[in-house]
């Protein structure tokens, strides 16, 4: 059964395997580690990090190296992603790409923005992509 509720031992799960997550970004440029959990409706947790490149522009961000693993091992529906950073004093949202790459996969599923130390906020994609370009969009008819 697809679930589109999050339970309370698997949202500490998601939270603990995102942070996990983060301590693996490979980010020699930057130096800013990015950590992503994504939650299938199924209840699996799949991770992802930042990886950088020398050459700079090939860098994938720790929420699309999530989504890109979860679709190759056959997860398309989700019902949460949380994603961190170091930054310990505020919330710190996705980029604008990957905002649209989590949109691909539809708004309803909730975006965790979660601090070094656990704490969250919880957020949306229509909140965070209003009037967003979506697969609806190239729908014929
Ligand atoms: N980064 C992410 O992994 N996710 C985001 O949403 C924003 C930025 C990474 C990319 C790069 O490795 C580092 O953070 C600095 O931009």
């Amino acid at each position: 059964m697809a679930l589109r509720f999050i339970l309370k031992y698997q949202f500490a799960e998601l939270v603990a395997k995102c942070l996990q997550a983060r301590e693996l970004a490979y980010c020699p440029y930057s130096h800013f580690p990015v950590g992503a959990a994504i939650l299938t409706s199924g209840g699996t947790i799949i991770t992802g990090c930042n990886v950088e490149n020398a050459s700079y522009g090939l860098t994938v961000c720790a929420e699309r190296t999530a989504i890109q693993r979860a679709v190759a091992e056959g997860h398309r529906s989700f019902t949460a992603i949380a994603v961190t950073c170091d930054i310990k004093d505020s919330f710190v949202g996705p980029c604008g790409a990957c905002r649209q790459v989590l949109m691909e996969f539809g708004t309803e599923w909730d975006i965790y923005l979660t601090k070094p130390d656990g704490s969250y906020k919880k957020t949306s994609l229509r909140d965070l992509l209003p009037l967003a370009f979506s697969p609806a969009h190239l729908a014929k008819d």
